[in-house]
C-alpha cells in the first residue's frame, strides 16, 4: 500500500509540473479511496473491539485484527489529515505530560454509606421507609468494583474526557491515559430506536436521547479496574525489574492511571466498567440507566440484579461472597440502589454520600489481632505443632481462635512472639493463616516462643531428628493414649457431644485445633470451616452440640474424665456422695466447687462408700492430685461448662420443655410435624410458626427454610432433629 516519494527528486520542473497535476487527480482519487476505506477499517475494529473489550466475544483472531490495525496505519501514515481523534490507532500515542491538568466535575463525585450486616441493611431500609413511605421495595443490586472511579465525557458521540475522582469536586485530567483502555469506546455507539423501545422508552423518549448523544454531551461515570490475571503479570514484570511489588490490584490502577506518559498505561491491562449516566434523558430505574449504556456501548456487569425485597439483596450479596473468586476482577461488596431513580431526589444525600444506594460490603479478609498464646500440639507421628491461639477476631465472616504456626521455621520466618499483633487472613474456605507481623506495635512485654522441652501431653522427652524441622514426643503411644482420652470425653456416655465421634476428633487433632478436653469448647466456626468436608451447616451444627453439652450432669463429668478405674457405676456413687456431703440443692454448681471438694478427699473417704476398694479410690485421688489435671478443670469452668447435681435417673438426658417456645423448620425425619408439636405441647411447650427473639429452639429439618437465617440472626438456638429428640426424651 505504501507510496514512495524519493523517485520525484531527480526530474526535470516541466516533467514534475505535468506529474503533479496528474499526481494532484490521482492523489486526490486515491486519497477518496483511501479515506473510505479507513473509515470502513476504523468501523471493523472498533466492531471488534467492542465485541472483544466490551462483550467479552472474539469473532476474528488477534492477528487478523492487528493486520487490519497495520492496514489502518498504513493509510494514516500517508494521509496525516484523515487521522480523527476516535481513530482505533489514536488510543496509544500522544507525548507524555509533565503533570494533570485540573478539571472542574459537572457534578460532585460522591462517595457511599457502607453496611456490614443484614441488620445495618434493615435499617438503611427502615431510613427510606421513613422518608418515602410509598417507595416500592425494588432494588437494583451491582457489584461493587474494586478500582478507580473515574469520570468520562462525551462531546456529540466521541471521547472528549477522562477525569479522576480527586477530592469529588475537582479531579485531573487523564483523558491521554484513558484513550489507551480498549473498552472504553473513543465513539459511543448510536442506539436504534427499537433497541431503546425495548429498554422501555416511548418513541419520544427515544429520540431524544438518540439527539443528545449525537449532539450534544454524555457524562458516564464506573469504575476502572485491573484484572487479577494483569495484576499479577505486571508484579512479576516488577520484580523481573528489581521494582517492588504493587499491594493490589487497586493500587495498581491508581498507580497506572497517573502515569504521565500513556504509552506506560497502554502496556497495561485495565477494564472499565459504567454504571452512572449524567444527564437529562428521561430515565426511570437504574436498571433502564445501565441498558442504555450497554446501548451506548459501555461495558456493564453482567451480574447485576433486580431483587424485590431484602431476602433477595442477601440472596445475591451471600451468592456473591461465596462467588467472587470466580470474578476475573476484584470485588468488596455490593452496592444495593433504590431502583426507581424519582426517588432518588426524594431521599438525598447526607454529606458527601447519597441515601438512596448503600455499598454492602463483604467480610474482611484481613484483619489484625493478637497472639495470647502458642500451644503444641502432638500428632500422630509425635510431631509437636505450634498453633497460635489467638485473640478471637471476625474475618472472612467468620470468628477465629487460632492458627497453626506449622513449625519452628515458619516461627522464624514470621520472627512472632506470644503478644505480638498479627495480620490473618483468610480468604474464601482456605485456611486462616497468620501473614506478618506489625512489629512496630510491640510493647517489650512479648515473649519468645520456646519449643516444649517435654511433651505437653505425656510429658515424655522431645527431640528432633538431625536435618529435620520437626519436633517429636519420643512417647510412641502418646498421640494415641490422647486421642482415645478426647474421644472418650465426647462419647454417648461421657458429654455427648452429638456428632463428634473419631473421625472428627481425629481430624481436629491432625488440624492442630484439639489437643486437649477444653479445647473443644475454644472452637469457632471460621476455625472448622478449614476443615475439609466441614459445610457452615455442618460447623454451625457442631458448634451449637458443643455449646448444649456446656451443662453436665455431674455424674457423666466425672466418668468423662476418663481416670483410671472410674466407669459409669463409681461415677454415679460418687456423684451422690457429692449431692450428700454438700447437700446440693441448686441447679448448677461450678467445676471450681467441684475441684475443691475432690482434692480435699482422702482414699479413706472414698474407700468408705461401699463398692469402692483401694485401688479405685487411689487412681481418683492421684487423678486430682496433678497439677495438669486441675488446670483444665479450671480452663472447662472458664470457658463456661458448669456442672448440674441432678443425678437422678432420667432427667439428665431431657432438656426443659416446659414454657419454651419452639419453631420448626424443613423436615423432620423421625416423626411427623404434628407428632413433633403434640409432643412439645404435651411437656407444657409452644410451637410457633414464625422466628423471632422470643424463640429458644429452632429444630432444624433437611431443607429448612428463611427460619434459619432469622434464627441464625437472632442468636436463637439451632438444634438438629437428634437434640430434639433428646430434649424430647424420646
Ligand atoms: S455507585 C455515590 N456502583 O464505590 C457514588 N459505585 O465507595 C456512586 N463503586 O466512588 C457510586 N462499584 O468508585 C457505584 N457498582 C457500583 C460501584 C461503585 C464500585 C465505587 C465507586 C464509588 C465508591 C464508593
Amino acid at each position: 500500500m505504501s507510496v514512495g516519494r524519493s523517485g520525484l527528486l531527480s526530474v526535470t520542473p516541466s516533467i514534475i509540473l505535468i506529474f503533479k497535476l496528474n499526481m494532484n487527480s490521482e492523489f486526490r482519487h486515491k486519497k477518496k479511496q483511501a479515506k473510505k476505506r479507513i473509515e470502513k477499517l476504523k468501523e471493523e475494529i472498533n466492531h471488534h473491539r467492542y465485541l472483544y473489550h466490551v462483550k467479552d466475544t472474539q469473532v476474528i483472531s488477534d492477528a487478523a485484527l492487528d493486520s487490519l490495525k497495520q492496514e489502518l496505519e498504513g493509510l494514516e501514515t500517508l494521509y496525516p489529515d484523515l487521522i480523527t481523534p476516535d481513530s482505533p490507532t489514536q488510543r496509544v500515542g500522544g507525548e507524555a505530560l509533565d503533570k494533570f491538568r485540573k478539571v472542574e466535575h459537572s457534578e460532585n463525585m460522591l462517595s457511599l454509606f457502607d453496611a456490614f450486616s443484614r441488620e445495618d441493611m434493615r435499617d438503611w431500609e427502615a431510613r427510606l421507609k421513613k422518608l418515602a413511605p410509598d417507595l416500592p421495595l425494588h432494588y437494583f443490586c451491582e457489584l461493587k468494583l474494586d478500582g478507580l472511579a473515574i469520570a468520562l465525557r462525551y462531546q456529540k458521540q466521541r471521547f472528549a474526557l477522562a477525569i479522576t475522582r480527586g477530592d469529588g469536586r475537582v479531579g485531573e485530567d487523564i483523558s491521554s491515559n484513558i484513550k489507551t483502555v480498549e473498552s472504553v469506546p473513543l465513539r459511543l455507539r448510536l442506539p436504534e430506536t427499537k433497541e431503546l423501545r425495548s429498554l422501555g422508552f416511548d418513541r419520544t423518549a427515544a429520540g431524544s436521547i438518540r439527539k443528545i448523544a449525537l449532539e450534544d454531551e454524555l457524562e458516564i461515570r464506573g469504575e476502572l479496574v485491573m484484572p487479577y490475571q494483569a495484576f499479577k503479570d505486571l508484579n512479576k514484570k516488577f520484580e523481573q525489574a528489581g521494582k517492588p511489588r504493587l499491594a493490589n490490584p487497586r493500587n495498581a490502577v491508581a498507580g497506572t492511571v497517573r502515569q504521565l506518559d500513556p504509552k506506560i498505561v497502554a502496556d497495561r491491562t485495565l477494564e472499565f466498567y459504567g454504571f452512572e449516566l449524567l444527564g437529562n434523558l428521561g430515565l426511570v430505574s437504574q436498571e433502564q440507566k445501565v441498558g442504555l449504556l450497554d446501548l451506548l456501548g459501555i461495558k456493564v456487569l453482567g451480574e447485576n440484579k433486580s431483587c424485590f425485597g431484602l431476602e433477595e439483596v442477601f440472596q445475591f450479596r451471600d451468592y456473591w461472597v461465596n462467588n467472587k473468586h470466580k470474578l476475573s476482577f476484584g470485588t468488596d461488596g455490593v452496592v444495593v440502589k433504590v431502583d426507581r431513580v424519582k426517588y432518588w431526589s426524594v431521599l438525598g444525600v447526607v454529606g458527601k454520600a447519597p441515601r438512596y444506594m448503600i455499598a454492602y460490603k463483604f467480610p474482611a479478609e484481613q484483619v489484625t489481632t493478637k497472639v495470647k498464646n502458642v500451644s503444641w500440639q502432638v500428632g500422630r507421628t509425635g510431631v509437636l505443632t505450634p498453633t497460635a491461639l489467638l485473640e478471637p477476631v471476625q474475618v472472612g465472616g467468620v470468628t477465629v481462635s487460632r492458627a497453626s504456626l506449622h513449625n519452628q521455621d515458619e516461627i522464624d520466618r514470621l520472627q512472632i512472639k506470644i503478644g505480638d499483633t498479627v495480620i490473618l487472613e483468610r480468604a474464601g474456605d482456605v485456611i486462616p493463616k497468620i501473614v506478618s507481623v506489625l512489629d512496630n506495635l510491640r510493647t517489650g512485654q512479648e515473649k519468645t516462643i520456646k519449643v516444649p522441652q517435654t511433651c505437653p501431653r505425656c510429658d515424655s522427652r522431645v527431640f528432633r531428628k538431625k536435618g529435620e524441622v520437626a519436633y517429636r514426643c519420643s512417647s510412641s503411644d502418646c498421640y494415641a493414649v490422647n486421642k482415645e482420652s478426647l474421644v472418650h470425653w465426647v462419647s454417648k456416655p461421657g458429654v455427648d457431644i452429638v456428632g463428634l465421634g473419631e473421625k472428627v476428633v481425629e481430624q481436629l487433632m491432625r488440624a492442630g485445633l484439639v489437643n486437649s478436653i477444653s479445647d473443644f469448647y475454644r472452637l469457632k466456626k471460621g476455625d472448622l470451616l478449614s476443615l475439609e468436608r466441614f459445610s457452615h451447616k455442618a460447623a454451625t451444627n457442631l458448634l451449637q452440640a458443643i455449646e448444649n453439652s456446656k451443662v453436665i450432669t455431674l455424674s457423666r463429668f466425672i466418668y468423662a474424665l476418663g481416670i483410671p478405674y472410674i466407669g459409669q457405676e463409681t461415677s454415679f456413687l460418687l456423684a451422690k456422695k457429692v449431692v450428700t456431703d454438700l447437700s446440693l440443692s441448686q441447679d448448677r454448681i461450678s467445676i471450681l466447687e467441684i475441684r475443691k471438694y475432690f482434692s480435699r478427699l482422702s482414699p479413706a473417704d472414698l474407700e468408705a462408700i461401699p463398692d469402692i476398694g483401694p485401688v479405685v479410690a487411689g487412681s481418683f485421688c492421684s487423678w486430682f492430685s496433678e497439677e495438669k489435671n486441675l488446670l483444665v478443670l479450671e480452663e472447662l469452668d472458664k470457658l463456661g461448662v458448669v456442672l448440674s447435681p441432678d443425678i437422678k435417673a432420667g432427667r439428665d438426658e431431657k432438656g426443659d420443655v416446659e414454657g419454651k417456645n419452639f419453631v420448626l423448620t424443613g423436615s423432620l425425619s423421625g416423626l411427623t410435624r404434628e407428632d413433633a408439636k403434640n409432643k412439645i405441647k404435651k411437656l407444657g411447650g409452644k410451637v410457633s410458626s414464625t422466628v423471632s427473639k422470643n424463640t429458644d429452639y429452632l429444630v432444624l429439618g433437611t431443607d429448612p427454610g428463611s427460619k434459619y437465617d432469622k434464627a441464625k440472626d437472632l442468636g436463637v438456638v439451632i438444634i438438629d432433629e437428634e437434640q430434639f429428640k433428646k430434649i424430647l426424651g424420646i
